[in-house]
């Protein structure tokens, strides 16, 4: 058997192109084996290998199957043989003589090629499933992905696979992702990729269909305790606490309904963005019962624009054209890629232990380390230890005798902290990619929650600090402060009275 296939590749093989066709193809053949075995048993893990061996085995060998015809209408040209002539010539007369099926030789090459295409039809399906593995997306092209991959490993979504989020369903969505996906590739090739990579992703999945797999709606009711530890610049970094009971119920029309009201069945804001990053609003409507749009403008948007527009196509503020319903990501863009702010960073590290706040304005420190500007991780590393260090060194020198072993952990732990944000690479920058899962600096909920944006009838969208969540304790000095009695002198009584009062009302709803 083995035997008559080595005839049938030798005589294949007519001369120096149609030899080369062979090796290339069995080459390709036994290295993509190889790997794929390798691959398998864990021996190799690195994308670039699985991208490598996807791309340039199929390449290589379809060349080296083109080569072979090629090689025979060569050997044709050149003998003046005939295409049977050349066949006899090649192999024994038994194999090239007609049977019922065709000849031999003819069924030898009819198997072959159905092998072959058995083969590359593996090999193609082995590299989609491939091409949809976290590894490959997070890793493939380190530079450029790296930021995301870094933060999605850490994120509540690590286990979900990156294609679940970034590709629709289907065969248009799979082709539409792998046209992107050759683009994004030329685009690293040719070094012409946007850094940092712009937000918000215009062509993600439409988020109810992807989030909505896992969670829905009707899922979200009651509210969500949720306390926020921050640490003051004092030489003690006195901790302070905020507690917030968000109240994320979505409800029906007319039930008790709160945060996830937005995407509750029925419900359907809309907005148009004045900017590309769309964290400024022309207008946002909403849908009334009887079908109808209640609109809510922000005029000096659309002023400014006007006159933009009157001065010149060029400034124009309109980057976002489309009206977009909005859906989960509008809230929720930080759901996976979630950077932290330098502060928040250094109070998360201070309330899990890893930064040790007995050491004297830890926490002032620690901030205005990680966010000096360092050209690179480098520069960092070594700008974050000696800013540390100088520090104890010059205004607390029994401290850094004695505590050495402190200052070198918080040192480690900035590196990391720094290293995890922030990507020069990429020119990710603290505050590159906001959240808006809140109303920090004025943008996230309060892009329309705001009292600039109005409807004819004069009515606001609320933002009445009560609305989307009970406040019991704000940079307090413990938890659940406005629970506790009100001390009647304070200035803050009747303020903590009526938080207390309302969250109490609410919850007996
Ligand atoms: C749970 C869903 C989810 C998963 C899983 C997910 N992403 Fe994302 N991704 C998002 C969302 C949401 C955005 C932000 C969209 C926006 O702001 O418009 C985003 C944005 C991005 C961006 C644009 C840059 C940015 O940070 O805004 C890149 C690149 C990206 N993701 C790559 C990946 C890679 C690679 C993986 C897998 C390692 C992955 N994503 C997994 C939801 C997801
Ligand atoms: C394949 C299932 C799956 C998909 C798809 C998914 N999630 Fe999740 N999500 C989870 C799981 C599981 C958790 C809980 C993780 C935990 O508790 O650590 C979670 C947690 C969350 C949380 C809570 C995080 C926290 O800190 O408590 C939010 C918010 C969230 N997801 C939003 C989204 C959004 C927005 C999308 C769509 C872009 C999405 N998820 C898509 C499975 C999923
Ligand atoms: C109007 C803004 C907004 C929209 C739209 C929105 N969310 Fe949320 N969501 C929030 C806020 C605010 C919270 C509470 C904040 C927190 O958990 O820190 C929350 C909490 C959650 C949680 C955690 C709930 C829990 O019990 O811990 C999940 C999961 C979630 N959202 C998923 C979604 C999904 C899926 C969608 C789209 C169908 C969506 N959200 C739409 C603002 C929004
Ligand atoms: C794109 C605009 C937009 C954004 C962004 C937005 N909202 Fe809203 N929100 C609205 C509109 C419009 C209403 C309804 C106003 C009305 O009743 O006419 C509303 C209503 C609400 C309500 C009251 C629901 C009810 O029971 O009637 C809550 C609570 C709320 N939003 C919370 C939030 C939170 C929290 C965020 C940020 C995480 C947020 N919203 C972000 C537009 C927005
Ligand atoms: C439209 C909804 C909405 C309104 C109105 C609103 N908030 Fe918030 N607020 C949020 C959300 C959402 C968060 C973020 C919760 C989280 O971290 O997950 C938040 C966070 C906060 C925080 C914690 C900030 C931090 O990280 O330390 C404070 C304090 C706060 N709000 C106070 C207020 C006050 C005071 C008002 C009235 C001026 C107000 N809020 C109005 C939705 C709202």
């Amino acid at each position: 058997m083995l035997d008559r296939y080595f005839r049938f590749v030798r005589a294949v093989s007519i001369n120096r192109i149609g030899l080369l066709g062979v090796a290339l193809t069995t080459a390709s053949f036994i290295t993509f084996v190889l790997l794929e075995l390798a691959r398998l048993l864990g021996v190799v893990t690195q994308a670039y290998v699985g991208l490598i061996s996807y791309m340039a085995f199929p390449a290589i060998f379809i060349l080296g199957l083109l080569l072979i015809p090629i090689g025979w209408k060569r050997a044709q040209q050149q003998t003046g043989l005939s295409g049977q002539e050349l066949l006899d010539s090649k192999f024994g007369e038994g194999d090239t003589r007609k049977g019922f099926f065709g000849s031999r030789v003819a069924l030898s090459i009819g198997a072959m090629t159905l092998l072959n295409l058995l083969i590359l039809v593996i090999a193609t399906s082995r590299m989609l499933h491939f091409m949809e593995e976290p590894n490959f997306c997070g890793t493939a092209c380190h530079t450029v992905m790296n930021p995301e991959w870094v933060t999605y490993q850490e994120s509540p979504h690590a286990r979900v696979a990156c294609v679940d989020c970034h590709v629709g369903e289907g065969v248009e969505a799979l082709i539409d992702s792998k046209l992107s996906g050759l683009r994004q590739i030329m685009a690293v090739v040719s070094d012409s990729y946007e850094r940092p990579i712009p937000t918000p992703v215009h062509n993600l999945r439409p988020a109810r269909e992807t989030c909505e797999k896992c969670h829905w709606p009707d899922k979200f009711y009651g509210q969500k305790l949720k306390t926020i530890a921050h640490f003051a610049e004092d030489e003690a970094s006195t901790p302070e606490y905020t507690t917030l009971a968000l109240k994320i119920d979505s409800g029906r029309r007319g039930e008790v309904s709160g945060i996830h009201w937005h995407v509750a069945e029925d419900n359907e804001v809309r907005y148009l963005a004045a900017n590309d990053t769309r964290t400024k609003m022309a207008w946002v409507e909403v849908r009334q019962p009887d079908g109808s749009y209640k609109r809510y403008t922000n005029r000096r948007v659309l002023e400014a624009d006007a006159s933009a527009e009157a001065s010149g196509p060029a400034t124009a503020g309109h980057g976002a054209d489309a009206v977009r319903t909005l859906d989960c990501i509008d809230c929720h863009n930080r759901a996976t890629h979630i950077y932290e702010e330098a502060d928040v960073a250094v109070d998360h590290r201070i309330e899990r232990g890893l930064l040790d706040r007995a050491l004297p304005y830890l926490r002032r420190e620690a901030v205005a380390a990680i966010s000096g500007s360092y050209a690179n991780r480098e520069q960092a590393a070594a700008g974050i230890q000696s800013h540390m260090e100088n520090f104890y060194r010059r205004n607390h020198p029994e401290v850094a005798r004695t505590e050495s072993s402190k200052i070198d952990q918080a040192v480690a732990v900035l590196q990391e902290t720094y290293q995890r944000n922030i990507h020069p690479q990429m020119r990710i920058e603290w505050g590159t990619y906001r959240s808006h899962l809140g109303h920090k600096g004025g943008g996230g909920c309060f892009r329309c929650h705001d009292p600039a944006l109005q409807a004819d009838d004069g009515s606001t969208i609320s933002a009445d600090c009560t609305l989307c969540h009970s406040i019991l304790a704000q940079d307090s000095p413990a938890a659940f402060a406005y629970l506790g009695e009100a001390d009647s002198t304070s200035q803050d009584f009747r303020m903590h009275e009526y938080l207390k009062a309302e969250f109490l009302s609410y919850s007996r709803k």
